[in-house]
């Protein structure tokens, strides 16, 4: 049995789309779990960049299955897009090797009008504005619309007006306009037809892959400082985006999956607003973003930047459950001097190593305590095999394992596929010892 699910440590972007495509050249069915498209996963193949948004980032593998799972929104428009455009750059047979729950929560207009109008009002936390929270809210409020009710236009229509009577003194209140069933229904009347070919009962494909011996991956999306539960909350997303959400947004028991595989970048970011407490905004800050190219794969807006948080990292591997780790982004680290890495926090209860989440609400109540580490001028886009790194980013790989206390399966030096050191597949045998 080989289930493995990718998850994000951090605050999203970690680079979980290009680990994804990695290990998916040994995996049969690929997953995404949670979220829609907000997230937005960049795989580089060649000279060629695609940025996949609701696809789950096996989808450039022939191979492999792709399944939208019932954790997910999916706003329609953005899915047939996406299809679409593989099917410009080539890839002719992706509805063929694609299916969508029926389970699924479909993002409607009202949706993506509701986040805007609540990001321009006063009190917006830097959302995606996609729909992601108000679809995830009407699944809660028992008002949402599933990709399964299209198949029943009588259904449907029902569904969506009830949503959208749920909806209007939000709507009003924000100062926009309540759009009318019938043009949300028009709308949908494009769509239908080619959604409703997709539809499947995704969680007994997958947990048949799975009883069958296939090699199934779990694509997370977001990170776990993300996470509705287990983020810096109130900025967080709506979703499940830690490792526990594959199960239900798969509809897998949890006993099916074997093995967890956090992804971190060897620095870190954030987009929108909410806690960050290692966020630079220094040169160093200006290196990693512009070293880094971080800037948000879907808003375009620039990444905060900042130094790696280990307490945050064991924080991510406690609450998922992580096995081995994918660092990414070393390279961008090359030209520093030197590097600082957060170990521990000063709180008002004193020094501790734990993540102080419940300290971060008020900005400046805790404070990271750093260690320094030598940097190296290196490129390493070069490097194949871990011996081959310089010597101080070989200590700074060595002594983040070590801190993290989780083996790492994957260094990762660059966006291309070959620009990777896989010390590890979970698909295939046992980790080796660190
Ligand atoms: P995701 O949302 O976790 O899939 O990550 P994104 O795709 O939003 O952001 C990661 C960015 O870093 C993308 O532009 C990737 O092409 C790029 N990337 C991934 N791994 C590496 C790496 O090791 N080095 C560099 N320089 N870029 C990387
Ligand atoms: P991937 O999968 C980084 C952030 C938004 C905002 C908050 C809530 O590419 O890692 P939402 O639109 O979800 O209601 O916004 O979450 N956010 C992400 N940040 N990567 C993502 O996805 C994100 N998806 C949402 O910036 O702060
Ligand atoms: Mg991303």
């Amino acid at each position: 049995m080989s289930c493995v699910v990718i998850v994000g440590a951090q605050w999203g972007d970690e680079g979980k789309g290009k680990i994804v495509d990695i290990y998916t050249e040994d995996a049969e069915i690929v997953v995404r779990y949670a979220g829609g498209p907000n997230a937005g996963h960049t795989l580089v193949v060649g000279d060629d960049k695609l940025v996949v948004r609701l696809l789950p980032s096996g989808i450039l593998r022939p191979q492999t299955r792709c399944v939208l799972a019932q954790g997910m929104v999916i706003d329609p428009d953005v899915l047939l897009g996406e299809v679409d455009e593989l099917i410009r750059r080539g890839h002719r047979d992706v509805e063929k090797r694609l299916c969508v729950s029926d389970r699924a929560h479909l993002i409607l207009p009202y949706h993506v009008l509701v986040d805007t109008l609540r990001e321009a009002a006063p009190g917006g936390i830097g959302t995606t504005k996609k729909g992601i929270g108000p679809a995830y809210e009407d699944k809660a409020r028992r008002t949402g619309v599933r990709a399964g009710d299209l198949r029943d236009p009588v259904r449907l229509g029902q569904r969506i007006r009830a949503a959208l009577e749920a909806w209007a003194p939000t709507i009003k209140h924000l100062g926009g306009e309540v759009p009318s069933a019938e043009e949300m229904l028009a709308k949908l009347e494009a769509s239908t037809k080619r959604m409703v070919s997709l539809l499947a009962n995704t969680s007994l494909i997958v947990d048949a892959a799975v009883r069958e011996g296939k090699r199934v991956m779990l694509e997370g999306a977001q990170g776990t400082l993300l996470d509705i539960d287990h983020g810096t909350y109130p900025f967080v997303t709506s979703s499940s985006a830690v490792a526990g959400g594959a199960s239900i947004g798969t509809g897998i028991g949890p006993n099916r999956i074997s093995t967890v595989l956090g992804i971190t970048k060897a620095y870190a970011t954030r987009v929108g607003s909410g806690p960050f407490p290692t966020e630079l905004n220094d040169g160093d800050g200006q290196h990693l973003r512009e070293v880094g190219a971080e800037f948000g794969s879907v808003t375009g807006r620039p990444r905060r930047t900042g130094w790696l948080d280990l307490p945050a990292l064991r924080y991510a591997s406690r609450v998922n459950g992580i096995d081995g780790l994918a660092l990414t982004k070393l390279d961008v680290l090359t030209g520093l001097s030197r590097i600082q890495v957060c170990i521990a926090y000063d709180t008002p209860e004193g020094r501790t190593e734990e993540f102080p989440i419940d300290y971060l609400d008020v900005p400046g109540v805790v404070k990271p305590v750093y260690q320094e580490m030598p940097g190296w001028s290196e490129k390493l886009d070069g490097v194949r095999v871990l011996d081959e790194l310089p010597k101080a980013a070989r200590n700074y790989v060595r002594f983040l394992e070590e801190a993290a206390k989780v083996p790492l399966f994957l260094l990762s030096v660059g966006p291309r596929r070959s620009e990777t050191i896989v010390l590890h597949n979970p698909f295939v045998g046992r980790a080796a010892a660190p």
